[in-house]
């Protein structure tokens, strides 16, 4: 898997500045505890090298890329100081070129059609997309997205917690990225605890788990019939019979054949599954295989381990 494709998977990257290099390791620290194994260290202060290179001796897992990148000059000091991709706020050809020559990925920023054709042309497949609030948001990406079928996007620039479900929600945007998680208040604090809770707040949103349905085992389908009459009965929410089992509401389902699970199954909703099982692998948990649906997109994934007599199962919403 390549770097682009595990941002993707990661969803959100902190832009992080540093003024003392030292910080960068436990900040990066921070921010995996938080779930969020992923770094952009600016080139907006003269620690980037340093920091970039701690941060890569210090902990070889973190996907460490460098940012606001504006030179080639620059661009070779983060590589040499163990910068595994490149970004910059606008669309530098001699950067992109540079970096596309000697096999760097790089993900410049466009602000217009024209530096998305021009990163066409470099056969880039994701860009960044700079300042993206202030250059109309969701509804710009969504005019974007319409001419440019090729090109992925990775919003940054006012994104926050009350905005960035909107871009991630858009099938273009592959991750978005921002400053939100690592304000610069808890970084001059060394308030390592703030950036964690910070981070697993905006990985807890952008994943959105919830439950979504309760799956019951019965011994035969009249015992499942059963149990869904009398939980409608109790709830008042209507029985919808089918093959395998009798959903009371969308939240009960009476399985007439013992499904996985000793006791039953829970379903966890999330608002993307291939994101969620990357994060919980993280975590340590492990999966089954992946489910499709009838129109071959992956829309389900059991854990390998029940919890408390209970399978699990993730459920793209
Ligand atoms: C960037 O480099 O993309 C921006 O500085 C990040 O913007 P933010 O600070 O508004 O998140």
């Amino acid at each position: 898997m390549d770097i682009l494709e595990k941002l993707s998977l990661a969803g959100l990257v902190p832009i992080i500045k540093v003024d003392d290099a030292s910080d960068a390791v436990p900040l990066c620290k921070a921010l995996a505890k938080g779930g969020l194994p992923v770094a952009e260290i600016t080139f907006r202060t003269a620690a980037a090298p340093e920091a970039i290179r701690l941060v890569r001796e210090n902990l070889p897992e973190c996907m460490l890329g460098a940012g606001t990148v504006l030179s080639v000059e620059q661009a070779k000091q983060a590589v040499a100081s163990g910068a595994g991709y490149i970004l910059s706020p606008g669309f530098n050809p001699k950067v992109v070129a540079w970096c596309v020559e000697n096999n760097v990925p790089v993900i410049p920023g466009c602000s217009c059609p024209s530096d998305i054709e021009a990163a066409l042309e470099f056969g880039l497949r994701l860009v960044k997309i700079f300042p993206a609030e202030s250059l109309g948001g969701v509804k710009f990406l969504k005019a974007l997205s319409g001419p440019y079928v090729n090109m992925s996007f990775a919003p940054t620039g006012g994104l926050n917690e009350s905005n960035m479900l909107d871009y991630l929600a858009l099938p273009k945007v592959k991750c978005v990225g921002g400053s939100w998680m690592v304000p610069s208040d808890a970084i001059k604090n060394k308030d390592w605890d703030k950036i964690t809770e910070m981070s697993q707040r905006a990985v807890k949103l952008m994943l959105g788990l919830e439950l979504r349905h309760v799956g019951i085992n019965s011994e035969s389908a009249e015992d499942a019939l059963k149990g869904a009459a009398l939980m409608s009965k109790l709830t008042g929410l209507p029985i919808k019979d089918g093959t395998s089992a009798a959903f009371v509401g969308t939240e009960y389902e009476f399985c007439k054949s013992k499904k996985p699970g000793k006791n039953g199954h829970i379903a966890v909703a999330t608002n993307c599954i291939s994101r969620a099982v990357w994060h919980l692998e993280q975590m340590g948990f492990a999966f089954d295989e992946p489910m499709y649906n009838a129109e071959g997109k992956f829309n389900a994934i059991y854990l390998k381990d029940e919890i408390c007599g209970f399978a699990v199962h993730l459920l793209q919403k």
